[in-house]
């Protein structure tokens, strides 16, 4: 469907996104099985459920709009999924791994907050507030998660990772 509308617009990075949130549902496990901290592991498994919770929302939106969402893959999130495959292949489990995974997630997190921030502009172009509000409860929960792994990078994680690089 060729985009000439805002709706057009919205429903293309609804599906987007949708797309993306799933695959996030399939990475976040092998995220949380792969770090050594288990404050990481544990905000991994709990953004999980988050996410989850997420997709119920699009759920919900379709429902409210009667939008149809185009089948479709986010390649964006495909690439930063891949990445953080890479890492696991690449490095050794441990501090320095989970350093590595805390900045790979943080990645996909600052994704879905550009994500989530135009779609609720869209949203609100639409006058469809209903609908930017529950897309605000998401974007609320992706800059929570992505503070959390700030706060456990600051509180160890990448500092334990450069005491590594410093030894080594
Ligand atoms: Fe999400
Ligand atoms: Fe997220």
């Amino acid at each position: 469907m060729a985009r000439t509308t805002i709706e057009d617009l919205f429903i293309h990075e609804l599906s987007d996104v949708y797309s993306a949130e799933k695959q996030i549902t399939k990475a976040l496990p092998r995220l949380a099985r792969a770090s050594t901290n288990p404050t990481l592991a544990e905000a991994f498994k709990s953004h999980l459920e988050e996410t989850q919770g997420q997709i119920e929302r699009i759920d919900q939106i379709v429902e409210i709009t009667g939008f149809k969402l185009k089948r479709m893959k986010c390649v964006a999130m495909e690439g930063l999924v891949e990445e953080s495959k890479e890492l696991l292949d690449e490095i050794e489990k441990g501090e320095v791994l989970d350093a590595a995974l805390i900045g790979a997630c943080q990645k996909v997190e600052h994704y879905e907050i550009a994500s989530y921030g135009t779609l609720i502009a869209m949203a609100k172009h639409l006058g469809k507030d209903d609908v930017a509000a529950l897309l605000t409860a998401t974007l609320a929960e992706e800059k929570g998660a992505d503070e959390k792994l700030s706060a456990i990078a600051e509180q160890g994680g990448n500092q334990a990772a450069t005491l590594t690089k410093k030894k080594a």
